[in-house]
């Protein structure tokens, strides 16, 4: 079994040649060179489904966070500077009926747009692949090229996979799309997002603010994250629950049992490791 921080690659798999399957506990899976696990047989299985609810909650949360300074407001609380009530106080924007941007509108995704619902926001997305007509009417999404979503949301919220392909899929320029009150949440990997040019945007207000649960380089992030009020962080909590996690484990133990009992684990993602 091993987590999100284990690189299962050529080099690992080299010094491990007995070794049969590698079960993730997690639903992402860019720390395993799934192409080099296929050519040694080595099957590899991830956690889908267990976490999606839990996930997408955690999104939701740093976008409530994010748009009402949560984080800075509790700050400025603890650090004993609050001297009463008045008008313009720790202004935050609204959530409600404001246009949300899903970029990955895969299960997180759409759960995502769900939860939207519920704040009667427009949700607007973007993905290589278009959900089916019926999809997009009961989830009131609304297809949009990535350039559409960043000039039109209020809030963008990133939940593809990490690949080559999504590396820095948001940098300097991309976020010079957005608008200058518009926020943006990074829920699903570090790397989708060049941080040093989500620092130097939220520091130039080239947009609002940013909620972040995942990192370059986690968990050494940027420095230049912790000098700013305008972005609230944690740290890769997203299906941090108990009953989640504890779910997600027990999904990784029957995909590693399956395996070595010489079946089918039911998340197998190299079908093609087991015929070797
Ligand atoms: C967590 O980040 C996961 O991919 O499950």
């Amino acid at each position: 079994m091993c987590a999100l921080t284990d690189r299962i690659d050529a080099k690992l798999l080299e010094r491990c040649p007995k070794l049969k399957v590698a079960a993730n506990i997690a639903v992402g899976y860019n720390n395993i060179d799934l192409a080099a696990c296929t050519a040694r047989g080595v099957m590899a299985t991830n956690t889908p489904e267990v976490l999606t609810d839990t996930t997408a909650d955690l999104a939701f949360a740093l976008l409530l966070a994010t748009a009402r300074r949560l984080t800075e407001a509790e700050a400025y609380i603890r650090a004993g500077l609050w001297q009463g009530w008045h008008l313009k106080q720790l202004l935050g924007v609204d959530v409600h009926h404001a246009t949300l941007g899903i970029i990955g509108m895969g299960r997180i995704g759409r759960t995502i747009a769900r939860r939207a619902q519920g704040f009667e926001m427009r949700v607007i997305y973007h993905d290589p692949v278009r959900q089916p007509a019926d999809v997009e009417r009961r989830l009131n999404a609304t297809y949009a090229s990535k350039d559409e979503l960043l000039a039109q949301a209020d809030f963008v919220i990133l939940q593809m996979p990490y690949s080559p392909q999504t590396h820095h899929l948001i940098g300097a320029a991309e976020l010079k799309k957005m608008k200058p009150s518009a926020v943006l949440i990074n829920s699903t990997r570090g790397g989708v997002v060049d941080d040093a040019a989500l620092v130097a945007a939220l520091k130039a207000g080239t947009i609002r603010a940013a909620g972040l649960d995942v990192f370059e380089n986690e968990p050494n992030l940027n420095p230049g994250f912790l000098q700013l009020d305008n972005v609230v962080l944690v740290p890769h909590i997203g299906s941090s629950t108990e009953a989640t996690r504890r779910a997600m484990a027990m999904t990784a133990a029957k995909n590693l049992v399956a395996a070595l009992a010489g079946q089918t684990p039911p998340n197998l993602l190299n079908p093609e490791a087991k015929k070797k």
